[in-house]
């Protein structure tokens, strides 16, 4: 197939999922030749805080659902944030993510306020905020984005309506209809917004991961994060892990993801996630080796980790934070690309599909009322 084009059918893209990893190669060659000539060399930082893993959802995959009552549950406080950040200024990143459990209170809104002053007041604003916090209403979206947060992640998990619905209790708290309109509420606020899915999902198939991909290509979206899905015991879809692909199978698939949305859309910021880590070791390199550039150190304080395990076997439940971004340099330089310290990292696509909006906009005459 030729992997020079920039639209693909459906059937196309199942065909590429479905690429033997000894045939994959080339593909993987592809998606880094474009990330390469379209954002450069570098790959970005961001200090990831796992603020909270209270969250008022029940989803059938995930370690923190709220029906986990044997669970420790924590919020950080704010002295440990400006900690976080004053680490993450020394240290050069110029960017953060605060993801948590979803909830809506207006003690937990007050709280990302907080947080983001904070994270502000520390860095002198020389720090891009990323929020990952869930479904919020259009007032929470903007109050946060007034109080410097420029980026929001909101995974859609499966952009099929049905296996949505399968992997989620069916209530109005797990809409999924909501969460796709979530997603052009921030677009219209004006987040750089992304998205991802889980892959390997039992009862996912390749034509559900085709249609993902067409999904993002349609809501335009600016950065992603994507990886396997892993299965953990206490969560409803455990019994069905029969169902699931072998852990290596899984996670060549979530490359062979990243790379084929690489060729898709060129200008996007794509994560190499710790989900790939766990599945394979070194999978965040193969990651980046196929067109992600951007990757995730874990800042939480290492007293909380325990409490935040969204599915089994996550890495770094005991490293130093020190270590783990000392071998991330070493790594990304030994792939041959550079480390963007300094560098907020905003999403080329954002830029790219603003000024796309504002020329459709003045390509539309105005209405006189004439015919
Ligand atoms: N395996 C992989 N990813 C998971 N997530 C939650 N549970 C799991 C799991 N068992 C992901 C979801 C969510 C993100 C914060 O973590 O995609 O959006
Ligand atoms: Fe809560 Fe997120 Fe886990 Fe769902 S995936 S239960 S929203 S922490």
């Amino acid at each position: 197939m030729d992997l020079n084009k920039k639209n693909f059918s459906r059937d196309e893209l199942v065909e590429l999922l479905r690429t033997p990893v000894e045939e994959a190669q080339p593909l993987f060659d592809k998606a880094l030749e474009i990330k390469r000539q379209t954002l450069g060399d570098e790959v970005y930082l961001r200090g990831l805080l796992e603020y909270s893993n209270r969250c008022a959802k029940n989803c059938f995959y995930c370690g923190v659902r709220c029906a986990r009552k044997d669970l420790h549950r924590y919020e950080m406080t704010l002295e440990e944030v400006r900690s976080a950040t004053r680490y993450a200024v020394e240290n050069r990143f110029a960017s953060m993510v605060i993801q948590a459990g979803e909830r809506s209170n207006p003690a937990f809104v007050n709280s990302i306020t907080r947080v983001l002053d904070c994270i502000n007041r520390e860095s002198n604003s020389s720090i891009a905020v990323t929020l990952s916090l869930g479904e919020q209403s259009e007032d929470t979206f903007r109050k946060w984005h007034d109080h410097g947060a420029t980026r929001y992640l909101l995974r859609i998990e499966s952009s099929n309506p049905d296996l949505y619905h399968k992997i989620h209790p069916n209530d109005r708290l797990h809409s999924y209809k909501k969460r796709v309109e979530a997603l052009t509420v921030l677009q219209k606020t004006g987040y750089q917004v992304g998205t991802g899915v889980m892959i390997g999902l039992p009862f996912q198939t390749l034509e559900d991961l085709a249609d993902d991909l067409i999904f993002f290509k349609e809501m335009d979206i600016d950065m992603f994060g994507m990886g396997p899905y892993i299965e953990h015991h206490a969560t409803p879809l455990y019994p069905y892990r029969h169902l699931l692909l072998p852990e290596e199978e899984r996670f060549w698939l979530s490359i062979k993801m990243i790379a084929v949305l690489r060729l898709l859309v060129n200008d996007a910021n794509m994560a190499a996630t710790t989900a790939m880590q766990t599945l394979y070791k070194g999978g965040r390199e193969k990651a980046m080796l196929a067109g992600a550039n951007v990757i995730m150190p874990n800042l939480t304080p290492l007293k909380y980790r325990e409490d935040y395990l969204l599915y089994e076997n996550k890495p770094g439940l005991d490293q130093e934070i020190e270590d783990t971004v000392k071998n991330l340099e070493a790594v990304i330089i030994g792939l041959g690309l550079t480390v963007g310290f300094g560098h907020k990292g905003d999403p080329q696509h954002f830029y790219n599909r603003i000024k796309k909006q504002s020329n459709a906009q003045k390509s539309t005459p105005p209405f006189t009322g004439e015919s």
